[in-house]
């Protein structure tokens, strides 16, 4: 007999386990299965910047759901918190946006413009105050400071999401889910290399490998992985960097353990692969020290990969496919995992109530999605 759920979420990282927990508070019966283990590939690797101003390039929805979901933040790990006793280290240290040549100082005047006049804090500040708050750096012409641009611990986020959907879900680890098939009267089967289950509703939140699940539903959802590599290292002689800096190369990301992320490549062409190269950890530290000589000498600590789910536009798809009553996605949040799940797992969770979306989550409708990629 098929085990029956209300729900099934396919997809264990940030979004998926957002997704899940939050759909489980609705007193719903959730079946979450993962591939690997909860968190494993790109919720964990990623560098856990809230870059809601930093990421976003012009005004407009996707900027306005980035502003959301970063207000969100404070009380989404405080829950987790108070349910798991782990704490995801939000920061709120801003982002200090690194100009090096006139062109690039003008651009970011352009931004901290559009940024301010929408009512967002964005600063400039001068090469001298730069050098005087963070004495590691040096050579800028000046940065944008973005004070309310924070950060978490992307690791300890997930390790903390993995217990909040342990304590409220079924969750089943190391499962290839391998198709998924409509039911004639309503809901889907879910099948796995080793068993099938039923769910009234299924939410495919499977990061980079989303587009094989959904190909058989004619959605034109063409998520590739986008590889980034990604490093530690930790100042010594009392060196410390406060705020997140980021130029068009590289950023630093510091952690409250005094390390620092450094990250991150973004390569289109390597597929599902996982390799640590040395060009690209070269470019990395090269950058690295470019922008911050002060931490010339840090120590290194350790390189990995993540497979950032990439869509055409760079901005989620999320919501019911009108074909499919009861199936969901929720995929394509490229660079933005990690900053988007609190505003994802309640845009899911509405979608899979039946509930209608507020005007401003339409753009990310999977549907509309579609038609503009
Ligand atoms: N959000 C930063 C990155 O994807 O590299």
């Amino acid at each position: 007999m098929d085990e029956l759920f209300d729900v099934i979420v396919i997809g264990g990282g940030a979004i998926g386990m957002t997704s899940a927990w939050r759909i489980a508070q609705t007193g719903r019966r959730v079946l979450l299965l993962e591939r690997g283990q909860l968190g494993g590939e790109a919720s964990s690797a990623a560098a856990g910047m809230l870059g809601a101003q930093l990421e976003v390039s012009e005004p407009g929805p996707f900027y306005q759901l980035c502003l959301e979901s970063r207000s969100l933040y404070e009380n989404f790990v405080n829950e987790l918190y108070e349910i798991t006793g782990i704490d995801a280290q939000l920061m709120h240290n801003g982002i200090f946006q690194l100009a090096y040549s006139e062109t690039e100082a003008q651009a970011l005047h352009e931004r901290m413009k559009w940024q301010t006049a929408g009512g967002a804090n964005a600063e400039w500040i001068d090469s001298q105050s730069v050098a005087e708050q963070e004495p590691v750096l040096s050579g800028c012409l000046g940065a944008l400071l973005l004070p309310d641009d924070s950060n978490v611990n992307a690791r300890l986020l997930t390790r903390s999401l993995g217990v909040a959907v342990h304590r409220t879900c079924t969750v089943h680890e190391g499962i290839h889910v391998t198709d998924i098939q409509p039911l004639s009267g309503g809901g889907y089967t879910v099948m796995t290399a080793t068993n099938s289950y039923i769910g009234e509703s299924v939410v495919v939140a499977a990061g980079a490998w989303a587009e094989r699940l959904l190909q058989p539903f004619s959605t034109p959802c063409t998520i590739r992985p986008v590889k980034g590599q990604l490093l530690t290292i930790r100042p010594r002689h009392g060196q410390r960097l406060r705020r997140t800096v980021f130029n068009d190369h590289v950023y630093l990301v510091p952690k409250r353990d005094g390390t620092i992320v450094v990250g991150a490549t973004e390569e289109r062409d390597s597929g599902f692969n996982r390799d640590v190269t040395i060009d690209s950890l070269m470019s990395l530290l090269f950058a690295a020290q470019r922008i911050a000589p002060g931490l010339h000498d840090a120590v290194f600590e350790q390189s990995w990969t993540g497979l950032r789910p990439g869509s055409p536009n760079g901005q989620p798809w999320i919501g019911e496919i009108p074909e499919y009553p009861g199936l969901h996605v929720a995929v394509g949040h490229f660079r933005n995992g990690i900053l988007l799940s609190p505003v994802t797992g309640n845009m899911v969770t509405q979608s899979v109530k039946g509930e209608p979306w507020p005007e401003r989550w339409q753009p990310f409708h999977v549907i509309l999605q579609s038609e503009v990629c």
